[in-house]
């Protein structure tokens, strides 16, 4: 943050780091193996899912306000994903960025007390803190090379007093995600304690090592779900997400701020992210299969080249955090930053540095739902 202008309430957010990162690197190299959004389909390649119904109302679209609630069709398909809850339980947004910030300015009040899991993405953070919450924050743990979720600290943390627990299952960037009966116990101790969940479910769909587990909404009226078609479909760029919940004062509160925010999403995105949604199940295996190949190629890369990267395989997700072998990094003199810059320069290859998300210098977030993944550690190896 820099210039001259007084602060303000928002205005004295920090910087969000990935995406002060991803403005210099995102769109000029070749090979995006930081992103946490998988492969995108075409227009024309989703199209190709919608119904009779749908595809007139693509080509019959006009082009005026909407309303604020969401697109009726779309927010009928949404609330299918969440057994128990119907199309008024659901308000669409802009991206589940907006989906998040609506709930947080509903739910949270200065001096107020919320835990948050650590590392993390970062408006988990900063969008508490700037509606004036105190945040305390829980570590995912580190486990054998690998990430673990912190279950018995997350239960521990959840005292009476606290107003919510900013739960995001399966989790960015580690990988980690609570089970089905984890998730069920933390979501009781926060009834009992008078904790609201706000659960950033934005991969879930995508766990790997463990079933699907329910919603946080399908498990407490005034729980909060967050979704979004960017990561389970690969549409980012739809920019649609929404908030499911039981609770109508805060679904209302939120609308309610989102006439001042966005007031309503792009109807084109609407129609689109309703084909998407309508076809949940053949765009999440497609998804699936593509992480699961490059899960595979990912395995046999780091087998044939220790001297370079150390990875394992996440629970969840389409990402990990994934570190620079210690021969590159000596060959670097040391120097993290230099070795990640020498595979953009080289190679052509982004990934995130993990100071970015709080974690060590030496560690990166590898994402894996591109389908260009094998070409870019083809091109990771050649530039050692
Ligand atoms: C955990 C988490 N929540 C929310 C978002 C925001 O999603 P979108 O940018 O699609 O609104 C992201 C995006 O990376 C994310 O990883």
């Amino acid at each position: 943050m820099s210039g001259s202008l007084p602060p303000t309430r928002l205005g004295a957010v920090p910087d969000f780091e990935l995406e002060r990162f991803f403005d210099r690197f995102e769109f000029d190299l070749p090979y995006q193996l930081g992103s946490s959004d998988p492969q995108t389909l075409g227009l024309g390649e989703l199209l190709a899912y919608a119904d009779e119904r749908q595809r007139q109302r693509w080509a019959t679209l006009r082009l005026g306000y909407r309303t604020a609630a969401g697109d009726p069709d779309l927010r009928a398909a949404i609330a299918g994903l969440y057994p128990g809850r119907t199309s008024e339980d659901v308000l669409v947004a802009v991206g589940a960025a907006e989906a998040l910030m609506l709930t947080f300015a509903a739910s949270l009040a200065p001096g107020d007390r919320a835990i948050a899991l650590t590392p993390a993405y970062q408006s988990l953070h900063e969008m508490p803190r700037a509606m004036g919450a105190d945040l305390e924050l829980v570590p995912v743990e580190r486990a054998g090379g690998g990430w673990r979720f912190p279950f018995e600290r997350l239960m521990d943390a959840l005292r009476p007093g606290i107003t919510a627990l900013v739960l995001n299952t399966p989790h960015n960037p580690t990988g980690v995600a609570a089970s089905a009966e984890q998730l069920a116990t933390i979501l009781r101790r926060c009834e009992d304690a008078g904790i609201r969940v706000i659960g950033d479910e934005v991969y879930r769909g995508l766990e790997w090592a463990l079933p699907t587990p329910p919603s946080v909404t399908g498990l407490s009226d005034r729980a909060v779900a967050v979704g979004v078609t960017s990561k389970v479909y690969g549409l980012a760029g739809l920019r649609i997400g929404w908030l499911v919940t039981g609770d109508t004062d805060l679904r209302r509160r939120a609308m309610a701020i989102k006439d001042y925010t966005t007031l309503c999403a792009a109807g084109p995105s609407e129609v689109l992210a309703t084909i998407a949604v309508s076809a949940h199940t053949a765009l999440r295996d497609r998804t699936r299969a593509l992480c699961e190949a490059n899960m595979d190629a990912l395995d046999a890369f780091v087998a044939a080249r220790p001297d370079l990267v150390a990875w394992r395989r996440p629970a969840a997700t389409t990402i990990s955090v994934a570190r620079i072998a210690a021969p590159l990094l000596a060959r670097h003199g040391g120097d993290a930053d230099a070795v990640l810059a020498s595979w953009r320069g080289r190679a052509g290859v982004v990934v995130v540095p993990g100071p970015a998300f709080g974690c060590a210098a030496d560690e990166f977030r590898l994402g894996f739902g591109r389908t260009d993944l094998p070409a870019a550690i083809q091109a990771l190896s050649g530039a050692g």
